[in-house]
């Protein structure tokens, strides 16, 4: 079932991930456990970067060194809980550049509507990488990834700190071609979206915001 998707089991992730599942973490806790988290995922969504090859004088001799070929990376936050993971990955790849998805639900047809939509420039030249904490009914994730798709960019990857079985099926449905990158893949959604055990509403937990 799981093809294309990359569970991030690396033991630190798997630390990080389980203090800020508990309730009892602060909203400082929580953010500061998303940023170490999220730049232990960069590391590992960015594994398969091309390099290229330079020519560079050390102190003692000339040598070819490598460094990230192609235009610089984007990172695309999907409005507001994207951005708990964004700050992290921006630490570890401090050049990208970033762009912004906000979608909110129509109450009446529940699908998603988008708010605001701001890219980079050149984005056919580009790799993208969507962020988004939780990836649950998929139906924020496959509407960014559409629109995104509507220019072209090299690749397209999605990281979330967790997400479902319905969350993967919708994601994979939608856009087979995008891997997905989660740090745990949980037992299910409830009645209201929520993915359980999970560790509740990603924003609120990040802003302090309930
Ligand atoms: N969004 C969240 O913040 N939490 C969930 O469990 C599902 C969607």
């Amino acid at each position: 079932m799981n093809n294309n998707v990359y569970l991030i089991d690396h033991p630190l992730v798997q630390h990080k991930l389980t203090l800020m599942r508990r309730k009892d973490a602060s909203t400082r806790t929580f953010r500061t456990l998303l940023n170490e988290l999220s730049m232990l995922m960069a590391y590992e969504v960015t594994r398969d970067m091309p390099l290229q090859a330079v020519e560079i004088e050390t102190p003692l001799e000339t040598t070819t060194g490598h460094v990230i070929d192609g235009k610089k990376l984007v990172f695309v936050s999907i409005l507001r809980a994207g951005n708990g993971i964004l700050e992290g990955m921006l630490n570890v790849v401090p050049g990208a550049r970033v762009g912004h998805v906000g979608l909110y639900r129509d109450p009446k047809t529940l699908e998603p509507v988008e708010y605001y939509f701001k890219m980079p420039q050149e984005m056919e030249e580009r790799d993208v990488i969507i962020v988004d904490p939780m990836l649950a009914t998929g139906n924020s994730a496959v509407a960014a990834v559409r629109r995104i798709k509507q220019l072209k960019p090299k690749s397209i990857k999605f990281v979330c700190l967790l997400t479902c079985p319905e969350g993967i099926a919708a994601m994979q449905k939608a856009h087979p071609d995008v891997p997905i990158y989660t740090a745990a893949i949980d037992r299910q959604l409830n009645e209201h979206g929520y993915i359980l055990p999970g560790l509740g509403d990603a924003g609120d937990r990040i802003y302090g915001t309930k």
